[in-house]
């Protein structure tokens, strides 16, 4: 009996022990379950997932161990993204544009700004030739600069080339382009680039300018010279014809000559006009007022196959410049715009104002940040073609038949000349087929009270004495002569030193001073600047034509006038009258 119970007993312990060792096994391995659940749960990303494994077997410590691998992973992926995060900031905030290109010069990746800049999608761009975006004028040099790229740390020479806008326009930019370093991925090549059209189109103004200032001095040294001679040849075929007899036989032929040197004065006034030597009355012009009186005159000189629209804004600002020459500017353009548009179309003039800041994309140093009046031309006409569009200012250059009154290529050069002695600037958009838009922007003035009229003529001129200071001599024996015939006393002199000895000899009867600008030993501005210390009052006027900065003689101090050159007797009479009142 003890002994059975005894085998029982035995048998029941183990009877326990087996299934304590079953219960065990069976937790052990529900717990590597959830271990193992947990550890994918991670892979998969959830890096929050715990295996909820405790115990100090080795599960337990495997699980504690995970956990902390996991807690691990997540700091350093937060401080992973975190810098992430920050270049992607960087890279979105950079103006250049950055791209790598595959060992086929495939794109690989593209900044956003390039997209910005280029206008493309970015599915549009990324893994497609770089060479479909790239002018295909410069695509040989592109692609010799991405082979030549050197394998060193060092980047290659910059290289300027265009991109396609996705407008189908080309911008262009500079890149240097180089290897990445310790990189093993397919990318062959990293190209950062900068936008350079500002500074191209900034090089171009500033060449064409040096140019223009060339050319005009060139011109207008030229055309000063022929006034000089055409002032001469003018007076005296005036002094002439005044002593003929009206039926005269030499009449006729004193006429033609008259009339010839009034049209060559006229080509060299344009010249010099472009030369901005060209004297000017400025004063502040309501653009407004003068735009609407001219346009009532355009009609007959455009014909009915055009539609003319004016466009101008209220309350304009005042532009300083002589009204004569805003005229010949809008006359000019608007003859040219009648000319591109053979079979009809629309002419626009329109007004308004602008201001320039410094941030602006059209200031440069022809166009100052500041407030300006912005005169536009537009038309709907053939339009210009890139290769013609730099010369179209250039004085003589014309695409249209050449003849006297047309197609001279003087209507642009004028223009230039006079937009650029207003300190404006001219700015001109056109593309074949689709018409030009001309912008002449004009500095704003403030208003000033107006001058006072012409002084009325004086009684006794024979009291009057003049002095004469001109070194060209038949010049200054045409004025002399015109003078004396109106009954002044003339004394004469051939530059400002002699000017200076002949007053010192005459003291304080001489009444006024009629000076030539440009003369040797002393020119006319010296000469006023003298004058306004030791004779302050005496006014002064100058035969000009040719000056490069009236506005300083206009600041001399003395009252003083132009004549400009060349000038008829009659005009040269009416300024002394104006002068000696
Ligand atoms: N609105 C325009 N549309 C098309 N082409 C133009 C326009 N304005 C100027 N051009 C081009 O520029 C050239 C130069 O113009 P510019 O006014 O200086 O001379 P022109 O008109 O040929 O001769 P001119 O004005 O002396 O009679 C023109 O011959 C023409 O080819
Ligand atoms: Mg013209």
């Amino acid at each position: 009996m003890n002994e059975t119970a005894y085998t029982y007993g035995i048998l029941g312990f183990f009877s326990l022990c087996i299934a304590a060792w079953f219960w065990l096994e069976r937790d052990r391995a529900r717990r590597g379950e959830r271990l193992i659940a947990a550890t994918r749960r991670m892979a998969a990303g959830d890096l929050e997932a715990r295996a909820g494994v405790r115990g100090h077997d080795d599960l337990g410590v495997v699980a504690d161990a995970v956990a902390q691998m996991a807690a691990r992973l997540k700091t350093l992926g937060a401080t992973y993204q975190e810098r992430q995060d920050w270049f992607g900031l960087l890279l979105e905030h950079s103006s250049d544009l950055i791209l790598t290109l595959d060992t086929d010069w495939q794109i690989g990746f593209a900044s956003p700004s390039l997209y910005r800049f280029l206008g493309w999608p970015m599915d549009q761009m990324v893994r497609r030739p770089l060479a479909e975006f790239v002018h295909p004028d410069d695509a040989e040099a592109v692609l010799a600069a991405c082979r030549a790229t050197p394998v060193g740390p060092a980047p290659g020479e910059p290289i300027a080339f265009r991109l396609l806008h996705v407008d189908g326009s080309w911008r262009s930019v500079e890149a240097i382009l180089s290897p990445p370093r310790n990189w093993s991925g397919p990318e062959r090549i990293v190209m950062t680039a900068r936008d350079i059209g500002a500074r191209e189109r900034l090089e171009r103004e500033l060449a064409q300018a040096q140019q223009m200032a060339v050319l005009g001095r060139f011109a207008g040294g030229v055309a000063h010279d022929f006034d000089n001679l055409l002032t001469a040849i003018q007076g005296y075929t005036s002094l002439l014809l005044r002593d003929l007899r009206p039926g005269d036989s030499q009449r006729e032929g004193l006429e033609e000559i008259r009339q010839s040197s009034e049209r060559a004065a006229g080509l060299t006034r344009q010249i010099l006009a472009f030369g901005r030597r060209h004297a000017a009355e400025s004063g502040p012009v309501d653009l407004n007022r003068l735009v609407g009186n001219l346009v009532r005159l355009l009609p007959p000189l455009i014909g009915d196959d055009l539609a003319l629209v004016t466009v101008l804004a209220p309350s304009i600002g005042l532009v300083r410049a002589d009204p004569g020459h805003l005229e010949q500017v809008i006359m000019n353009l608007v003859v040219n715009a009648r000319d591109a548009m053979p079979d009809g179309g629309r002419l626009t003039i329109g007004t308004v104002n602008e201001q320039v800041t410094d941030f602006d994309p059209r200031a440069s140093p022809e166009l100052p940040p500041g407030y300006y009046v912005m005169l536009t031309v537009r038309d709907t006409g053939t339009g210009i073609d890139p290769d013609t569009l730099p010369s179209i200012f250039e004085p003589f250059f014309t695409t249209k038949e050449r003849g006297l009154g047309r197609g001279q290529g003087l209507g642009l050069a004028t223009v230039y000349g006079i937009v650029k002695q207003c300190e404006g600037h001219i700015d001109v958009e056109s593309a074949p087929g689709r018409g030009t838009t001309v912008r002449v922007y004009l500095p704003m003035a403030r208003a000033e009270s107006g001058a006072g009229g012409p002084g009325a003529p004086s009684a006794t001129r024979s009291s009057r004495i003049i002095l004469l200071v001109e070194d060209e001599e038949p010049l200054r024996l045409f004025a002399k002569a015109a003078l004396e015939e109106q009954g002044y006393r003339v004394l004469e002199a051939g530059h400002g030193w002699e000017a200076l000895m002949r007053l010192s000899e005459f003291d304080s009867a001489v009444n006024l001073v009629i000076a030539d600008v440009m003369m040797p030993e002393m020119g006319g501005t010296e000469l006023a600047r003298r004058l306004a210390v030791e004779r302050p009052g005496l006014p002064i006027l100058f035969l000009s034509g040719y000056t490069d900065d009236e506005m300083t003689l206009r600041g001399l101090g003395p009252p003083s006038a132009f004549v400009q050159k060349p000038f008829t007797p009659d005009v040269l009479a009416r300024r002394v009258r104006e002068l000696l009142g």
